[in-house]
C-alpha cells in the first residue's frame, strides 16, 4: 500500500539547544534561509506524502505561521517588485495539506506518535523526526516508503554512530538481507554500554503500520521515564518483523549545537547564493585555525 501520510513529532522541549529554542521552536531554527521544519516538509513531499500532521506544543506556533499565508506581506513583496520571494513564501503555504495537533503533555516521542492516532486511521505512515533534516538527492522518506512496499513490514531508517552517540540513541541487533537492508531483530532506547547490541542506530525516519497504536497505548514509560517509541517499535519487530535500510543522506541533528553549525556550514557550500563567498571565507578561517 503506498504511504502518502507523514507525521512529525516537534512538540519536545529542546533542553539540548536552550537558550535559542526557549521561545523558537528548534525545528524553526534556520539552514541558511529556511527553517529546518521546511526542510523535512519539501523531503516528504518529494517523497509522495500528501497529507501532514505536524505534533506540536505550547509555544510552537511559529510553525503553523511559518505555512500560512501572510497577506501583508505579500502585499509588500509584490507592491516592491520582489515576485521571486513573493512566490517563495506563497509556494510554502501550497506544499501539503497541513494539520496540526498538540501533545499536551511533553510525555516522549511515543506518545507524540500516539497523538496521531486520529490522522492516521488505517493507513500506513511515515515519522520524520522534527529536529533531523536529512539531505540527499533520493528523498530518504522516499527511500522507506519503497521498502515498506516491497516488504509490507515497519521499517526503519538507520545509520551507524559512534560509541559515544550510541549511548544516547537506539541500538540495533540485525541480521543482513541484501545491499543496504537489514532485519533488525532486537533495539534498546538509550543502552548501558554493557547493552550495546550494535552501533547501529534508527535515525530520523520510519514507517509504521497503525498497527503501532494499539502496541503504544499498553506501553509503559521506559529510558528517561518517556514512553519510547523504540519500545513499541521492538514488539513490532518481535511478532511480524522490522526492516532497518541504511540509508543514503546526510543527517543533521537540529537539537544539537553542532549540528546545527554543520548543517549551516555544507547547506551554505551549496547554495548559488552564497557557496562561493563562504567556501573563501572558510578557507581563510582555516589558515588561522
Ligand atoms: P528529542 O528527544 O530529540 O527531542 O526527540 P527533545 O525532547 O526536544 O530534546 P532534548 O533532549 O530536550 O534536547 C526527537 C523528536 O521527537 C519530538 C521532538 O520534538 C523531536 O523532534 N518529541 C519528543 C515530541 O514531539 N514529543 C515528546 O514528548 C518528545
Amino acid at each position: 500500500m503506498k504511504v502518502t501520510k507523514a507525521i512529525i513529532p516537534a512538540a519536545g522541549l529542546g533542553t539540548r539547544v536552550l537558550p535559542a529554542s526557549k521561545s523558537i521552536p528548534k525545528e524553526m531554527l534556520p539552514i541558511v534561509d529556511k527553517p529546518a521544519i521546511q526542510y523535512i516538509v519539501e523531503e516528504a513531499v518529494q517523497s509522495g506524502i500528501t497529507d501532514i500532521l505536524i505534533i506540536t506544543n505550547r509555544g510552537k506556533s511559529p510553525m503553523e505561521d511559518h505555512f500560512d499565508r501572510s497577506p501583508e506581506l505579500e502585499e509588500r513583496l509584490l507592491a516592491s517588485g520582489k515576485r521571486d520571494l513573493y512566490d517563495q513564501i506563497v509556494d510554502v503555504t501550497k506544499i501539503a495539506n497541513i494539520q496540526y495537533v498538540r501533545q499536551k503533555e511533553t510525555k516522549g516521542l511515543g506518545h507524540a506518535v500516539w497523538c496521531a492516532k486520529s490522522f492516521v486511521g488505517d493507513d500506513p505512515f511515515a515519522v520524520m523526526y522534527g529536529d533531523d533534516v536529512i539531505i540527499s538527492d533520493n528523498p530518504v522518506c522516499g527511500q522507506l516508503c519503497k521498502v515498506y512496499d516491497e516488504f509490507g513490514l515497519a521499517v526503519a531508517g538507520i545509520k551507524e554512530v559512534t560509541e559515544e552517540q550510541i549511548l544516547k540513541y537506539s541500538s540495533l541487533k540485525t541480521e543482513p538481507i541484501r545491499d543496504n537492508l537489514f532485519k533488525i531483530t532486537d533495539m534498546i532506547e538509550k543502552p548501558k554500554k554493557d547493552q550495546v547490541l550494535s552501533l547501529y542506530s534508527i535515525l530520523g525516519r520510519c514507517v509504521l503500520p497503525a498497527k503501532i497504536f494499539s502496541i503504544l497505548e499498553n506501553t509503559k514509560p521506559g529510558a528517561g521515564g518517556e514512553i519510547q517509541l523504540t519500545d513499541a517499535m521492538l514488539q513490532l519487530a518481535y511478532t511480524e518483523g522490522m526492516i532497518g535500510v541504511d540509508y543514503i543522506g546526510t543527517r543533521y541533528d537540529m537539537g544539537n549545537k553542532l549540528g546545527i553549525l554543520q548543517a549551516s556550514i555544507e547547506v551554505g557550500l551549496k547554495h548559488p547564493e552564497i557557496r562561493v563567498e563562504l567556501r573563501k571565507y572558510l578557507k581563510d578561517l582555516v589558515k588561522s585555525l
